[in-house]
């Protein structure tokens, strides 16, 4: 077969084989390999390299159309010298992401501008690269939306929508309180997903106030018992990165104080975070 013969049948094996990113850079990786600049090993690579990522920018643009993401956020802009209360290497390793495959949930919590919504984004990103269905919404968008479907007769529906991707993002628990309708879809929602499919939740409260958003402490015990069974908890205790400017200035706090040196707490065995 002449050289001619052979490209071309390389490149229509990438056409066959659904590989747009790589037939792209297919000719300039030959260059580089006649002219030596690159080696077979390091062409190989890259020709696949670039699948791989023309891969993860569609279905992460396919994720943000159906998944709701606000925003892409990426571990890479985030600043962990900013947040030194925060595990880095717990945060690394979940976004391995080995937690969606044994349906474990993650719950971030800390006060305002701590970078808990940043690091659920993130993991969803992560996520969605990997071809994993996600879903994120607010905790008040979603009972609003469980409260909707309710009242049009469309419960078991939405509940089957929210149960089935890979993994749901809820953001926001403890801005805003629960009706006692909601909280009971809410529960539902996490019944149905307990031990199926993973969870990330974030809050601005600690455990023990959870009776207090969902207006229902028995409730909220109830919840947490199946949210914390398989469970990896990210305790963030520092200041506002969006107040980042203003050092000297102190809001009022959710759950923490001044950043702390070293490690959280194991935070399960802290009494302060447990329910009621
Ligand atoms: N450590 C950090 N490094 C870089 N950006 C950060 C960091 N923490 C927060 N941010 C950014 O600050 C803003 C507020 O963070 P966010 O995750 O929304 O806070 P929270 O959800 O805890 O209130 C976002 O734009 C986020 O990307
Ligand atoms: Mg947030």
């Amino acid at each position: 077969m002449s050289a001619r013969t052979t490209v071309a049948s390389i490149k229509a094996h990438l056409a066959d084989l659904g590989m747009p990113g790589s037939l792209e850079v297919v000719d300039s990786l030959l260059e580089k390999l006649d002219s030596g600049v690159l080696s077979p090993a390091e062409a190989m690579d890259q020709l696949l390299a670039a699948h791989t990522s023309l891969r993860r920018e569609r279905r992460l643009v396919a994720a943000m159309r159906s998944s709701r993401l606000p925003s892409i956020k990426r571990l890479d802009s985030f600043d962990f010298t900013f947040q030194p209360s925060i595990d880095r290497h717990q945060v690394l390793s979940l976004h391995e992401l080995t937690f969606i495959e044994r349906k474990e949930n993650v719950i971030l919590l800390g006060p305002a501008g701590v970078g808990k919504t940043h690091i659920a984004i993130s993991l969803a990103v992560s996520a969605a690269e990997r071809g994993k269905r996600i879903y994120f919404s607010t905790l008040s968008d979603l009972v609003l939306s469980l409260v909707e479907a309710e009242k049009q007769g469309r419960l078991k529906e939405r509940l089957t929508v929210l149960r089935n991707p890979s993994l749901l993002i809820v953001d926001e628990i403890g801005y805003l309180p629960v009706t006692a309708g909601g909280t009971n879809l809410f529960f539902q929602l996490v019944n149905a997903r307990y031990e199926r499919g993973s969870m990330v939740l974030t809050s601005n409260k600690s455990f023990k106030d959870w009776g207090e958003i969902f207006g229902d402490s028995v409730a909220a015990s109830a919840m947490l018992d199946r949210l914390l069974h398989h469970c990896h908890i990210v305790n963030i205790r520092g200041n506002s990165y969006r107040l980042r400017e203003y050092p000297g200035l102190s809001l009022p706090q959710g759950i923490a104080a001044a950043p702390r040196r070293g490690r959280p707490r194991k935070t399960l065995q802290d009494p302060e975070l447990l329910p009621k």
